[in-house]
């Protein structure tokens, strides 16, 4: 049937295009930016049973940057981080990922969204003007650094990132020590953290610990036959990462592309960029798919209706 066909299309699609990349990488001795060593195995993530993926995922302590941590334990930041955990260390039962995939136009998927318990959205995608498809709801936002430090964001002055949980992320080297990110961030994160920590001192904005992106790759490498971008993972793959410790089970949205795809990258685009879905510069193909084997929705549900599920740590005893 329909769906089958299209399930066969889109999976193949992501085959090829972590080939294509892997190939591309053979022959490439440039492109490494982030001075990416990596030593460790490399298998096929198809061959390994669900539960044996979950355990290897649930070894990744995804952590923030705490006071306790140097250099910000001696420096002006110590009191800016906020003494509260990431999300208080609760549990939640249900949790939503909403990619910020083009394919959520005409999804209807909103009120739906609307109805877990902590919804996790990315960047600046906005929710007014499209709550049919995406719903209003937001728990958590994750924030690259290009948005928390470029004017063109304007994160201290927008209303998208108040009253929520925030986290931002700015990628490291492979083996920087924290020292090293502080005094060479790839974007200058720091000074509008300060900024905002210091407007809204009640507000719980962190800071991803940079070692986690690595541990992520890691992760993704030993599980990838072929040779993986040597770029971080993209904010999808660490929403999943947050959440799966912390929920019940994770849904989430138009990160495996439905029948709706289309050339557009987000669903508040107005241009098309084909090569964004399938990835250009995250491991991306390579994120999805491994994903796509944690996945226990059915496939009508997975490429039609548009969203995986994902059962949290807390399910699977390792
Ligand atoms: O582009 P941006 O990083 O803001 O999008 C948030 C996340 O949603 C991406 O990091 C990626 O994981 C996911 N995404 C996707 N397909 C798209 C657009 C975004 O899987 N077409």
């Amino acid at each position: 049937n329909k769906v089958k066909q299209y399930k066969e299309k889109i999976l193949n699609e992501l085959k090829r295009v972590f080939l294509d990349e892997s190939n591309v990488l053979k022959h490439a001795t440039d492109q490494n930016p982030y001075n990416v060593h990596y030593q460790g195995i490399k298998e096929n993530h198809l061959n390994k049973y669900r539960n044996q993926l979950v355990c290897e995922f649930k070894r990744i302590q995804f952590t923030v940057i705490r006071r306790s941590d140097e250099p910000f334990k001696s420096n002006y930041l110590r009191d800016l981080i906020p003494k509260k955990k990431f999300l208080d260390n609760r549990q939640y039962n249900s949790c939503a990922v909403v990619s910020s995939a083009g394919s959520l136009t005409n999804s209807n998927l909103g009120q739906f969204i609307d109805s877990h318990d902590l919804v996790l959205r990315f960047n600046h995608a906005p929710t007014v003007g499209f709550e049919k498809d995406v719903g209003s709801k937001t728990t958590v936002r994750i924030l690259n650094s290009q948005v928390v430090s470029k004017s063109e964001f304007k994160f201290l002055e927008d209303n998208l990132y108040r009253n929520i949980t925030l986290l931002a992320w700015d990628p490291s080297n492979y083996t920087s020590t924290l020292e090293d990110w502080y005094s060479r961030p790839e974007f200058n994160v720091f000074t509008n953290y300060a900024a905002y920590r210091r407007q809204f001192p009640k507000s719980k904005f962190f800071l991803l610990n940079p070692r986690i992106l690595w541990q992520l790759w890691d992760f993704l490498q030993s599980n990838s036959p072929s040779r993986l971008r040597r770029n971080p993972p993209s904010s999808g793959f660490l929403g999943l990462a947050a959440l799966l410790p912390r929920c019940e089970y994770v849904n989430v949205f138009e990160y495996m592309p439905s029948t709706r795809v289309t050339k557009r990258c987000h669903y508040y685009d107005t241009k098309d960029n084909p090569a964004c879905t399938f990835g250009v510069w995250h491991p991306l193909a390579a994120e999805k798919l491994l994903t796509y084997s944690l996945n226990i929705a059915n496939d009508t549900t997975t490429f039609d209706r548009g969203f995986m599920t994902l059962l949290g740590f807390k399910r699977t005893n390792c």
